[in-house]
């Protein structure tokens, strides 16, 4: 098992990996939950999947399943602090589900990016994650798309404008 050391400095290293910022939303029983995600990837066209990897013990978690829905809602840079709030601060900013049929049943956010609907199409083992690969069945993107909220360095980035 690697030592702390170790794992905080692959940390810091895997981090210079510049990414968007997700909010994974998905609904189980009539309940939805969201969580903040910058591990996602688009993996195939034919048949056209994405995956995403939640840690085992993240609530989300339990609302995966085969079958069920998720969307992955790609953020605005104007919404850090629903990012924030869907990695399990205190704040409640304003954000707002909607439902959205062709996806099933989890809502997507609105003012997102781009909304993606999944279908549960596979869960595999990543270590202390999983690899949850869904089935894309709807996509939503806004009329004139913002600019995108970025990860990089253990921060939030913008893109720079020059
Ligand atoms: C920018 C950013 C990206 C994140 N990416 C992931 C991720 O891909 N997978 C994951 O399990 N947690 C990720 N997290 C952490 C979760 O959002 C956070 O731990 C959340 O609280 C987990 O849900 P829980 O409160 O139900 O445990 C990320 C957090 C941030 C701020």
């Amino acid at each position: 098992m690697p030592n702390e050391d170790f794992q905080q400095s692959y940390r810091n290293t895997i981090g210079l990996f510049a990414s968007g910022v997700t909010v994974i939303v998905a609904a189980k029983d009539g309940e939805v939950r969201g969580m903040t995600a910058s591990a996602v990837t688009s993996l195939s066209l034919d048949p056209t999947l994405l995956l995403f990897c939640p840690a085992k013990d993240a609530r989300i978690s339990s609302y995966c399943e085969v079958g069920s829905s998720f969307t992955v809602n790609i953020l605005d840079a104007h919404q850090e602090g629903i990012a924030n709030h869907f990695a399990n601060d205190d704040t409640e900013p304003e954000h707002e589900f909607v439902a959205w049929d062709e996806a099933g049943d989890a809502p997507r956010i609105a003012g997102s990016l781009a909304s993606i609907g999944c279908k549960t199409h596979a869960i595999h083992n990543g270590g202390d994650h999983w690899i949850v690969v869904g089935e894309v069945v709807a996509l939503h993107r806004e009329e004139e798309p913002g600019e995108p909220l970025l990860f990089h360095g253990g921060g939030y980035r913008r893109l720079a404008t020059d």
